[in-house]
């Protein structure tokens, strides 16, 4: 073996090691808690959510706008897991931000379902990488920073709450993450 061949087996096996860690954190995470279904307002989630992050962009010059529909209906879903889809967007939306910008945060009601809009208007995505970000351990991150996972487990909560997720981007002005989910959920 070279020495370049050696560096790439090293780097290899520690890449292997390293996934190992975060799956085997993953499954014993999700087997803890199991989905507690309860019904929500997805406007109260947003609101907790923001009053705890908000310190966070005192120091940035992200403002974060929420557009609430005051007669949204409760929806069937588990606080936890929906909270967890709202911080993994809205993190992925400050690094999108690193020189500053607009957050806006919008709710309402469309037909039977439940519309959640989180937009910036960041560095945003070629088409290339949109058709990858919701694969697990997808990054564009270094390491360190991220791990790919915030996408893949948003679109896994959403799936199993029956709704969908779809994304609009443009390089350079910005992405928009959609979300429907059905008021009355159908029994499968
Ligand atoms: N709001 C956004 N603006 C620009 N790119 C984004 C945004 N959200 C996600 N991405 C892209 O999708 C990739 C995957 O996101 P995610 O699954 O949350 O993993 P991570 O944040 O750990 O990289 C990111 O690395 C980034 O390239
Ligand atoms: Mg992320």
């Amino acid at each position: 073996m070279n020495p370049q061949q050696d560096e790439d087996l090293d780097r290899i096996i520690k890449a292997s090691l390293y996934t190992r860690e975060i799956i085997k954190k993953l499954m014993i995470f999700s087997r803890q808690m199991p989905q507690q279904i309860v019904s929500v307002n997805l406007n109260t989630i947003i609101s907790d959510i923001l009053y705890f992050i908000e310190v966070r962009f005192q120091s940035k010059e992200i403002k974060i706008r929420e557009r609430l529909d005051p007669n949204l209906p409760n929806i069937q879903a588990d606080a936890v897991q929906m909270s967890q889809v709202l911080v993994n967007l809205i993190t992925n939306a400050i690094h999108a931000l690193p020189s500053g910008g607009e957050i806006i945060i919008s709710t309402k009601q469309k037909g039977k379902s439940v519309l959640l809009l989180v937009k910036d208007n960041g560095i945003g995505m070629s088409g290339a990488i949109q058709k990858k970000i919701f694969k697990p351990f997808f990054t564009t991150k270094e390491v360190g920073q991220g791990t790919g996972l915030g996408l893949s487990v948003v679109q896994g909560i959403i799936e199993s709450h029956k709704g969908k997720i779809a994304v609009t981007s443009t390089s350079g002005k910005g992405s928009q993450f959609q979300i429907t989910i059905p008021i009355k959920q159908s029994k499968s």
